[in-house]
């Protein structure tokens, strides 16, 4: 097992240094799958319901505004409607401050939900710990979140990737092994809870246990949420028709305060991110509104206060996986020279069940009747990142295309997660953690130049391209 991982390291690393002269990635050879790709049993302690009447449970929180003085903090009672109201304050069990949330619930075919409550908690410092308590007497709960410091370009910040999770004892790995990266919040590139692989009532308890199961990190962190294709839920046998209802109802996203006019899709900023959230079915075609709404949020990005600009979308725009390849080629052919046009540094993906990284490519000279039919190296465009390894009961998709496209750098079928590590305005760290036999291992890494800052270091930095550091393999692109 070790020699093997030194063995693709090395190779790895061969091939990424051949890559500037036109040579294809890596495919390594590891697959590992430790558990069934089976969802828990739902009597599991991993779903377990907290103690007392009417305990609020499934509490999450996302950022509430554009800039990260706000967040919503979400809870679901199971009994009755209860308290709307949040309790919190900067210390512990000393609640000062409170604010008034909404309740709704709603039907899935015979299934009710329970009263599903979101408040919105704004007017917040920045760099601050927050305690908060919701629900009421003896069932009430505690919890504490940290707001990001101000937004500035040289702010530290680090961000954790998830797509795909699912709610199986891999999905579970995933989790604990994010929880202890040491980042401070979720970009989930979509297919939360899998529960439409359910029918009838199973679909709604199965988006129960799953808002139970994540709690242990989002009811502390934020998670930027993004909508798959399992968010769908279009089930009209059990006559169930409206697109995305269940997530709709359950998960909150501040996309007013980006002036966009759904919440699949909108936009914020983070430290020194600018975080793009695009859905990928929505439509997004020329003169639709998440056209015209990016369009316009592209122009608001200033990357002399947030200089990383990320994009989150669920289905991968470059993927040379079997499956779900060229599904993203439509997203790509309305998008993809926007993105190399505002140098965005990095988009992330899931949707497909494995993990792959490019090398910085477009495909913008490409048409119907003219133009370079394959994607070439462009230094103005994103690396795109495939994070669909959660772990979810559909298991992992392990069948790459042969040959390995030139633009795929790394790809390997396992589990895990990623992290992104800003340094400054110029640098960031980037990790892909694989899950292995309960522990997480660093299989994947690079330090990323920031497109925009990049400029000034790129003539300086050339000869020293490629470079090792602590913990798997790295390069510089
Ligand atoms: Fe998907």
């Amino acid at each position: 097992m070790q020699s093997l991982f030194v063995k693709v390291t090395f190779v790895a690393f061969i091939s990424l240094s051949s890559a500037a002269i036109g040579y294809g990635g890596v495919t390594s050879k590891f697959v590992r799958s430790e558990w069934p790709s089976v969802d828990i049993p739902l009597n599991n302690e991993a779903f377990a319901i907290p103690k007392g009447h009417n305990a609020p449970q499934q509490v999450h929180i996302t950022q509430g505004d554009y800039d990260g003085k706000a967040v919503i903090i979400s809870w679901v009672t199971p009994d009755e409607p209860g308290s709307n109201k949040v309790h919190y304050g900067t210390s512990e069990k000393n609640y000062v401050h409170s604010a008034e949330g909404t309740v709704t619930n709603y039907t899935f075919h015979e299934y009710k939900s329970g009263y599903i409550h979101h408040c919105l908690v704004d007017g917040l410092e920045y760099d601050t710990k927050y305690y908060y308590k919701i629900g009421s007497g003896e069932s009430s709960r505690e919890f504490w979140f940290q707001t990001p410091p101000r937004i500035g370009p040289d702010v530290p910040y680090k961000f954790g990737m998830i797509g795909d999770l699912g709610q199986t004892y891999n999905s579970l790995s995933t989790l604990e092994h994010y929880m202890h990266s040491g980042a401070q919040t979720v970009l989930f590139v979509g297919d939360l809870s899998y529960a439409d692989r359910y029918q009838y009532n199973d679909v709604g308890l199965r988006w129960d246990t799953w808002g139970r199961f994540v709690e242990r990190s989002t009811a502390y962190q934020p998670w930027i949420w993004s909508a798959g294709n399992h968010e769908i839920e279009y089930m009209p046998y059990m006559g169930e028709v409206t697109p995305f209802k269940s997530y709709l109802y359950r998960y909150a996203t501040p996309y007013l305060a980006s002036k966009s006019s759904s919440p699949m899709w909108y936009a914020v900023r983070r430290a020194s991110a600018h975080i793009i959230v695009l859905s990928s079915y929505s439509p997004f075609v020329k003169y639709t509104p998440q056209w015209f709404w990016l369009k316009e949020e592209l122009k608001k990005v200033d990357r002399e206060k947030t200089p990383w600009l990320i994009v989150l979308m669920h289905v991968p725009i470059y993927n040379s996986n079997e499956a779900h390849f060229m599904e993203g080629e439509s997203m790509r052919a309305v998008f993809e020279k926007w993105f190399v046009r505002k140098k965005v540094d990095v988009v992330f993906a899931g949707h497909v069940h494995a993990y792959e990284r490019s090398y910085r490519i477009s495909n913008i000279n490409y048409n119907v009747s003219s133009g370079d039919r394959y994607p070439m190296p462009d230094k103005s465009a994103p690396v795109y990142i495939t994070v669909g390894d959660g772990g979810n009961q559909e298991g992992l998709a392990g069948r790459f295309r042969d040959p390995q496209p030139e633009y795929s750098a790394f790809r390997e079928a396992s589990y895990g997660h990623s992290t992104l590590e800003i340094k400054n305005r110029t640098h960031a760290f980037y990790h892909w953690n694989r899950n292995d036999d309960g522990k997480k291992v660093p299989t994947d890494s690079f330090v990323i130049h920031n497109r925009h800052w990049a400029s000034n270091l790129r003539r300086r930095k050339l000869k020293k391209h490629y470079l090792r550091i602590v913990g798997g393999r790295t390069a510089t692109i």
